[in-house]
């Protein structure tokens, strides 16, 4: 059946698509577990920063052949972004570190400035998993002031004690009111 457009009177919202971009030294370790539940829960398409070749922030921008600005235009198409990372030395995952810096792309080349600003107004939430009870402040702080930076809005965190390895029981109840959050947004 064919969706409604959205705000339509009388007729259902559309529902928000997301995406997730996703970052961990292994595919299928703890935080791979936890946003392949979350993206299976949404219907949603997960995108493993590992598989795609994005290099260093290069103040000289030698570096725009490779696979981020393919990358940033399919994300701009999604609204929200989900960010999954592990805690690695109270930060994120390196190649997220990696893609974070390569923002700035969108900030200084004057071709990508417009696109950039379409940035302003998503929103965006996190899915981590470390061995503490709770995410480090630093690593919040690395996505959340970079959301605030840019304009983005941020949504929320489900993060999950792996001190014990990932188990779906132990993430149920983060990332059912995360699944739950993103499920009833409406469309932008
Ligand atoms: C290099 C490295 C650094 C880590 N640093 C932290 C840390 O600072 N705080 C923490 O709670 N856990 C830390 N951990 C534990 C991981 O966050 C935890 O095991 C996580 O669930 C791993 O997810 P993954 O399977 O996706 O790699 C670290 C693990 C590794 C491998």
């Amino acid at each position: 059946m064919a969706r409604e457009a959205a705000g339509h009177p009388g007729q259902p919202q559309e529902p928000s698509r997301a995406i997730a971009l996703f970052s961990s030294s292994r595919r299928n370790g703890n935080t791979g577990k936890l946003i392949d539940h979350i993206a299976s829960e949404l219907d949603i398409e997960v995108i493993d920063l590992g598989e795609l070749r994005i290099s260093n922030y290069d103040y000289d921008h030698r570096n725009r052949d490779d696979d981020f600005e393919p990358l940033m235009r399919r994300l701009l198409e999604f609204d929200p972004l989900i960010f999954a990372s592990p805690v690695y030395w109270y930060s994120v995952a390196a190649p997220m570190k990696t893609f974070l810096d390569r923002l700035s792309d969108y900030l200084d080349l004057p071709d990508l400035l417009a696109e950039g600003r379409r940035l302003r107004g998503k929103r965006a939430y996190i899915a981590c998993t470390s061995i503490c009870t709770e995410a480090p402040r630093s690593f919040i702080d690395t996505f959340v002031d970079t959301f605030e930076y840019l304009g983005m809005q941020y949504g929320g965190i489900a993060h999950v004690d792996c001190s014990h390895e990932y188990s779906p029981a132990a993430g149920t109840a983060e990332s059912a009111a995360l699944i739950e959050r993103i499920r009833g947004l409406p469309e932008k």
